[in-house]
């Protein structure tokens, strides 16, 4: 159980926050690449803040605040000169870094003095990413999956009106994977409690945290695997060389999040790819009718956080032994706002190139297949559902 402020400090993520201090020590991803091929600006909200999102005529991407400084006109109706923004409304003109650089209806201009905030983007594994935090930068984390070239990825972006952190400490619940496991049964709804025969054990290391499991009566240091892993600070990660996912859990808002799957599956011998496909569609938590979807194992996950509230009251829980993992991610949250108040590197910082390369995650069990259907998250096109079935059936 947490104090009301305590829960206020790892839910409030807005500019001069602590835990928006520590959040914007991290790159986040905010789209995927293919949506603004598109479209070539994109209203987004990170972290509290509003921002445009655009691609320059070179190809660049970049982020400036939505709103013109003259008289608040959305940037995203801009149109692209170059690689700067004109607003719409009376045609002031910015810059990639947010420098005013004309306003063309005014008889005394002043446009060196005025400023919009900017950010760095990068694209990476088909998505952008956004970096709010001061300078220098840390390295966009070069996770290993990403460099794999014999599969396909699909990138599924889902908006849920919840606070990020109920998203992540579920990467640290792996109890409430026996409901997961019953409803993939085909069961309606669990039936009596889940079976007790199972050894829990958390551990930190350099990228996050690690679960393992195994059977009560296992010898000692036999018997262990992995069950998921944590990735520091908002991400989720399972998976092997065959087929794998990660999630994270981008903070919009104290409200609302951004929940952005990675999901790569290796082509079978003899499938019909060659190489790497990217795809991206969007999964919302509800369907046509307003009712959520419960179909899918990600969706599940989805709802139990969307309706625990926007911001979960963690005055009235009860933890337990069984939510020791989530006690060590709170823990370490509040110890790396100490650390940065003190000026300190947060956790995970990546700032050698020699070193960000191919980063390994633990491996585990998993699998998002079931006879060529797709079974995680709820949504898929039909034209992505036939290229799944290329690239799992040979
Ligand atoms: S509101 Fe943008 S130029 Fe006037």
């Amino acid at each position: 159980m947490l104090s009301a402020a305590e829960n206020r400090t790892l839910t409030q993520v807005g500019p001069g926050t602590p835990m928006g201090s520590l959040l914007r020590r991290y790159w986040h991803p905010v789209a995927p690449l293919a949506e603004l091929n598109h479209a070539q600006t994109m209203a987004i909200r990170l972290l509290g803040e509003d921002l445009v999102l655009y691609r320059g005529e070179s190809g660049q991407h970049h982020l400036v605040s939505l709103y013109c400084a003259h008289r608040a006109t959305n940037l995203s109706q801009a149109s692209v000169e170059g690689d700067a923004l004109r607003c719409p409304l009376h045609g002031w003109l910015y810059d990639e870094q947010g420098q005013c650089l004309e306003q063309p209806l005014e008889e005394y201009p002043f446009a060196p003095e005025v400023q919009l905030a900017s950010y760095p983007v990068q694209a990476k594994a088909g998505l952008l990413w956004a970096y709010l935090g001061p300078d220098p930068a840390p390295l966009v984390p070069d996770w290993e999956p990403f460099s794999r070239q014999d599969g396909l990825v699909q990138i599924v972006s889902s908006f849920l009106d919840c606070n990020w952190l109920q998203c992540q400490e579920s990467s640290l619940d792996p109890d409430s994977e026996w409901l997961q496991s019953t409803l993939d049964a085909g069961e309606a709804a669990p039936k009596g409690p889940p079976s007790d025969n199972e050894e829990m054990a958390f551990e930190e290391f350099e990228y996050g945290f690690i679960y393992r499991h195994a059977p009560k009566e296992h010898a000692p240091d036999e018997g262990w695997s992995v069950g998921g892993t944590s990735i520091w600070p908002n991400a989720v990660y399972e998976g092997n060389s065959r087929a794998c996912h990660i999630e994270w859990y981008t903070p919009i808002d104290d409200r609302r999040t951004l929940a952005i799957s990675w999901f790569f599956n290796r082509a079978a011998p003899n499938a019909l790819i060659d190489g790497i496909e990217v795809t991206h569609w969007r999964s919302p938590p509800r369907d046509d009718d307003g009712e959520f979807v419960m179909s899918h194992r990600l969706n599940r996950k989805h709802v139990m956080w969307i309706t625990q509230g926007m911001i979960s009251d963690r005055t009235k829980e009860h933890l337990m032994e069984s939510d020791r993992g989530i006690v060590m991610l709170r823990n370490k949250l509040f110890s790396q706002l100490a650390l940065i108040a003190d000026g300190g590197e947060p956790k995970g910082t990546l700032r050698s190139m020699a070193a960000n390369r191919r980063l390994k995650l633990p491996s585990s069990d998993w699998g998002s297949s079931a006879g060529g259907a797709f079974i995680e998250i709820a949504g898929q096109p039909e034209q992505v559902a036939r290229l799944f079935r290329k690239a799992v059936q040979s």
